[in-house]
């Protein structure tokens, strides 16, 4: 990656009387950021941002969020453009290379992720040694720190052939991995990938098809399940992301990288928040018991939070939810499903929306408020959500991993604290205690 931000400023810190310059950083879009990479050296200080709220850990060239508009692109595109006219291989070309590919690149590129699709067949050993109550995002944790065990090499730090090829299996295999994890747990055959369907296509059967019986893959399914790949592909510096950049900037297995990302990724408030939103939705049942949850939900004695609501980055809109807010009813509606969950949904957006605590918050649904409901529709069970997240994040966080070994600024990611322990003292021995 050549770097690309500038020196737009300068910043004058003051402390203890000294003062301090330091270069004022400006990208193509966003906020500019004070550049504090010598600070300690110049002051002896560090600075103190628990949870990042003011912090870029790094330069990037891929995914932009302008929170206060509801803006997210890929590589400048919108990604509401990209969910309605593109398909997700097109949007993993355009993540990994940064331009949409032409129609020669993106044959060479779809054949090359087809011909990647299967799994080494001792990895199936791996699925055997779970319980098959064992939680789906547990196996695709673990089996994609697997896959180390079969890829290792050296190279892919620093060789661009290595890098790619690793980028290419990854983004091939994770969908046959995830059906691994769902058929795994339904205590049914694994059903090999089938390279003449679209990526969302191969994954919808490798899913559902039973050998007893034909499968037929329904385009409005197909469709859907694309356009939910597309709109969790990639989300800057998020948690998740953070930790396969954190995982690979030690120069780490890339597959194990991403098993890092995947376990981020797994909590409540990052991509748990699916399965969390769609329980509790059940739970609330009908349009009446609102009130008594949204009361909940204000009261800061009671640690509930309404799930699928708020986020970090946006707090006008999050553009990913009113695609899927959107995909939901052309779902629903096509498929002839009438879910009562639906209409608390919606009824919880309307009252939510217009209380006074979460328009001054700026608490509004994020993607995973309507996914749910969705991938519901589409005939998955609640605890596989989170997989299928990390499935669609999977190329995002691949194209952040190489983007990161690519950048020459890149360093081992270390942050600092502030110690607040105990101070230096004598041990005593266990008889003087
Ligand atoms: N319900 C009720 N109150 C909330 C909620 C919520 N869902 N989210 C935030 N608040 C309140 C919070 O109590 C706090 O109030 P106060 O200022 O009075 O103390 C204020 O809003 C700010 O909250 P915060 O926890 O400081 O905000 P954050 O940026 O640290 O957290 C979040 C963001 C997404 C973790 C949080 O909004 C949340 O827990 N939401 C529910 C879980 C969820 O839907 N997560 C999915 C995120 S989108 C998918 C993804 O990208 O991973």
């Amino acid at each position: 990656m050549e770097n690309k931000i500038t020196q737009t400023g300068t910043a004058t810190m003051t402390i203890d009387g000294k003062s301090y310059d330091l270069p004022i950083m400006k990208g193509s879009m966003g906020a500019p950021g004070i550049d504090v990479r010598t600070l300690y050296k110049q002051t002896g200080h560090f600075t103190f941002d628990p949870g990042f709220t003011s912090t870029c850990s790094t330069e990037s060239q891929i995914t932009f969020i302008d929170g206060g508009e509801g803006q997210l692109l890929y590589r400048g595109y919108d990604i509401e453009q990209l969910a309605e006219q593109s398909t997700s291989l097109e949007v993993a070309y355009l993540l990994i290379n940064g331009e949409l590919p032409t129609k020669s690149e993106f044959e060479t590129f779809e054949n090359t992720i087809t011909n990647h699709t299967m799994l080494h067949d001792k990895v199936e050993s791996f699925f055997q040694g779970y319980r098959r109550d064992s939680h789906p995002m547990s196996m695709l944790c673990g089996t994609v720190g697997a896959l180390s065990g079969f890829y290792h090499d050296d190279q892919h730090t620093t060789e661009d052939e290595a890098r790619n090829v690793a980028i290419h299996r990854i983004i091939a295999k994770i969908p046959t991995l995830a059906a691994r994890c769902y058929k795994y747990r339904v205590g049914q055959p694994h059903v090999y990938p089938q390279n003449d369907l679209s990526y969302a296509g191969n994954f919808l059967r490798m899913c559902f098809a039973v050998p007893a019986e034909p499968y037929e893959v329904n385009p409005i399914i197909e469709r859907a399940m694309d356009k939910i790949f597309i709109l969790h592909m990639d989300h800057e510096q998020n948690a998740s992301t953070s930790t396969v950049r954190l995982a690979g900037s030690s120069g780490a297995n890339p597959y194990a990288c991403i098993a890092a990302g995947t376990a981020c990724l797994w909590g409540p408030s990052h991509g748990g928040a699916n399965e969390a939103a769609l329980n509790m939705l059940k739970e609330i049942g009908t349009v009446d018991r609102i009130p008594e949850y949204i009361a909940r939900a204000k009261d800061k004695n009671d640690p509930f939070r309404l799930m699928g609501f708020g986020h970090r980055v946006y707090k006008a809109t999050d553009p990913r939810a009113k695609v899927m807010r959107r995909t939901t009813h052309e779902v629903l509606g096509e498929l002839g499903i009438t879910n009562p969950v639906l209409e608390v949904a919606m009824e919880l957006e309307k009252i939510a929306t217009s209380e006074e605590y979460f328009v001054k918050r700026g608490l509004y649904p994020n993607v995973d408020f309507y996914s749910g409901i969705v991938l519901s529709a589409l005939g998955f069970p609640t605890d596989m959500f989170t997989v299928l997240f990390a499935l669609a994040r999977t190329t995002g966080w691949i194209s952040q991993w190489n983007e990161m070994l690519e950048d020459p600024t890149q360093r081992i990611g270390r942050p600092r604290q502030l110690y607040s322990g105990a101070t230096t003292r004598d041990f005593v021995p266990m008889d003087k205690r």
